[in-house]
């Protein structure tokens, strides 16, 4: 256990046992916070679990014997994947059949995170869980493989999120929100995307979304969990500028005018109604953005 994420049992509301894998990473911090207090929560991080090990998954999880499996490891290497492909699917595909395995097997419910990069962004409305993926890159594929491998556990919650950003993310894991932040306040020019069009998803509300489902007994299934709304890159920018009051200096830059190794969607808005419809509304992106810049405002001083 570490310091960052240590088990911790308090007298919340429930005694839910819930082990979340990967709890170091920018999302995995967020939801051991959001669990913390309300359940028994164990962060495992890869050294104490790999979760790529089916014996070691099968192993602490029948010792543990949590209510919730949430699985908050991957391989994000979008670029990367393409030269790692087995890595990524190991990790983003049949690590979550190791999971799905071992939550079966102790009756547990398992969170696993999935991602907009399955559909191929030729779409000009918000996608739905209806809507039929077509990933354009290993990375997509291997994240596609894993919502399906996921479904192995009797009961199962397959979120899509997209664009994470947050507070738990880190100085030395910025997200292309923090990049935007920074170089606004520094007054530098910043790169962004005019034609890509996202729903971002705050790690906090993300994390508060998977609580809701978990806590009611949502049914199984697939949900987009991105906060409401949408915007390009170049939109979040200027909001950004806004909210802290600066002019910011954007230089807009077209998707196909950027040479990158794996392909990706151009327009990935995602509803998130199913969501909703299960209990948890998710606030606009805009509003997510103010909760995050005040946080980093309190941090920073
Ligand atoms: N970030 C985004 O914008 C975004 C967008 C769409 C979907 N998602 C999905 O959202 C989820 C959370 O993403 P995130 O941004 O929070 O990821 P992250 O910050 O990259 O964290 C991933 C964590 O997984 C760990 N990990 C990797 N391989 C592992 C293994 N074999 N066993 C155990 N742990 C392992 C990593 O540890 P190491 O540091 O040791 O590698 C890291 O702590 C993922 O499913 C991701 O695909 C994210």
């Amino acid at each position: 256990m570490t310091g960052r994420c240590a088990s911790s049992r308090s007298s919340g509301p429930s005694e839910m046992r819930i082990l979340v894998v990967g709890a170091a990473g920018r999302l995995g911090s967020a939801v051991v916070r959001q669990f913390d207090g309300w359940a028994e929560v164990t962060g495992t991080v890869r050294e104490e679990l790999d979760v790529c090990d089916r014996r070691a998954a099968l192993d602490r999880v029948a010792g543990l014997r949590p209510a919730a499996i949430v699985n908050c490891a991957a391989y994000n290497d979008v670029d990367g994947a393409e030269d790692e492909p087995v890595e990524a699917l190991n990790v983003n595909a049949f690590a979550v059949r190791n999971l799905a395995e071992a939550a079966r097997s102790v009756g547990a419910a398992l969170v696993h995170y999935s991602t907009d990069f399955v559909f191929d962004g030729a779409g000009d409305r918000p996608y739905t869980e209806e809507d039929p993926p077509n990933p354009r890159s290993t990375y997509a594929c291997s994240k596609l493989l894993g919502e399906w491998l996921a479904r192995g556990a009797l009961r199962h919650y397959v979120l899509r999120v997209e664009s994470l950003f947050g507070s738990s993310a880190g100085p030395d894991r910025p997200t292309s929100v923090d990049r935007i932040v920074e170089a606004i306040l520094a007054r530098r020019e910043v790169r962004v995307f005019a034609d890509r069009t996202v729903s971002p998803s705050y790690n906090d509300d993300v994390a508060w979304a998977t609580r809701v489902l978990l806590e009611s007994g949502a049914a199984s299934g697939l949900y987009h969990c991105v906060n409401s709304g949408s915007c390009t890159w170049e939109g979040l920018a200027l909001e950004v500028g806004r909210q802290l009051g600066v002019e910011p200096r954007l230089v807009p830059v077209r998707m196909a005018d950027v040479e990158m190794r794996a392909s990706r969607p151009l327009y990935c808005a995602l509803a998130n109604t199913r969501l909703a419809t299960a209990g948890a509304v998710m606030p606009a992106w805009q509003d997510a953005l103010a909760r995050h810049l005040a946080g980093r405002r309190t941090v920073t001083g």
